[in-house]
């Protein structure tokens, strides 16, 4: 593969990033991940914006124009014939000694970028649906940047691997925020529930293009916070991110999220956003 590193296309193998890059020492960093359809980048320019706002949480500039990061990501689908998958993007505050203050300004931020094949409209989990257990959601209260910082999530996913299952949702004061690395949604009485945007939940890219595919279609939509016992309770549940776009949830802390079986709702969804994403 090649990949991108400040500026630079280098082969994986000869990539190089600084032992005392603040990404690798204090998580000061955040990240995109862009979904490649056919080649083609998905809802690129939702994901920039929401860099450049994770980017100005943090008291970060964009490091390069947007036209830049455009190009980049082209040129690495292009060099390593990414037909579907993500490219994934990372900047960080840079290297500097190690201090919990903030590198003196004029510290070039560091930029890396890669691509990572992966089949995202055939997949099983689509078809079959996944199953999830709950979580206590231990992460900090600004989840709304999307920085480097995701062990508690990978914590989260592995206690639902260790307990035979796909994923986790994560709850706080018995509502559900989000999955470990998805937002999360419920169908009831007719309507589609998932949280209202605040710092609690990452802000997805596919949540915003599902919601509005929603409302073109004429669905019902209720944007505020459900509990898990109405998600255990709903006729049909599910996730959105960029690599899963639309994937029902079929079980949840070992029940059957309404017949068991992926719901029309969901189903639905999942169709029109990738013929929108196509
Ligand atoms: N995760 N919530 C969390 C905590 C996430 O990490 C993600 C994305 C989402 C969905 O956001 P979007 O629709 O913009 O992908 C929600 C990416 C895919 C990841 O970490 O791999």
């Amino acid at each position: 593969r090649m990949v991108f590193v400040n500026g630079e296309y280098v082969p994986e193998e000869a990539a190089r990033v600084s032992v005392f890059d603040r990404g690798f020492l204090f998580a000061d960093g955040v990240y995109e991940v862009v979904s490649v359809l056919g080649g083609k980048l998905v809802d690129f320019a939702g994901h920039m914006a929401r860099l450049r706002r994770s980017l100005g949480a943090l008291d970060m500039e964009m490091p390069m124009a947007e036209a830049e990061f455009l190009a980049t990501h082209r040129d690495l689908v292009a060099r390593n014939a990414l037909d579907e998958g993500m490219v994934y993007t990372q900047v960080t505050r840079g290297a500097a000694d190690r201090d919990f203050l903030f590198p003196p300004e004029g510290t070039p931020l560091s930029v890396v970028s890669f691509t990572q094949a992966a089949a995202l409209v055939d997949k099983p989990a689509a078809r079959r649906g996944i199953r999830i257990i709950t979580q206590p959601d231990i992460r900090w209260g600004r989840r709304d940047i999307k920085t480097v910082q995701l062990l508690a999530a990978s914590m989260c996913k592995m206690a639902a691997k260790k307990a035979g299952k796909d994923d986790a949702w994560m709850v706080e004061d018995g509502f559900v925020t989000e999955g470990t690395s998805n937002n999360a949604y419920v169908v009831a009485g007719g309507s589609i529930i998932t949280r209202d945007l605040s710092h609690s939940i990452l802000h997805g890219i596919t949540r915003a293009a599902v919601l509005r595919l929603a409302r073109e279609a004429r669905m019902t939509l209720e944007e505020r916070a459900f509990t898990v016992e109405e998600a255990k309770a709903a006729d049909e549940a599910f996730v959105t991110s960029a690599s899963s776009f639309v994937t029902p949830v079929i079980e949840i802390d070992g029940l059957p999220v309404g017949s068991g079986a992926p719901g029309p709702v969901a189903a639905r969804l999942r169709e029109i956003y990738i013929a929108d994403a196509r």
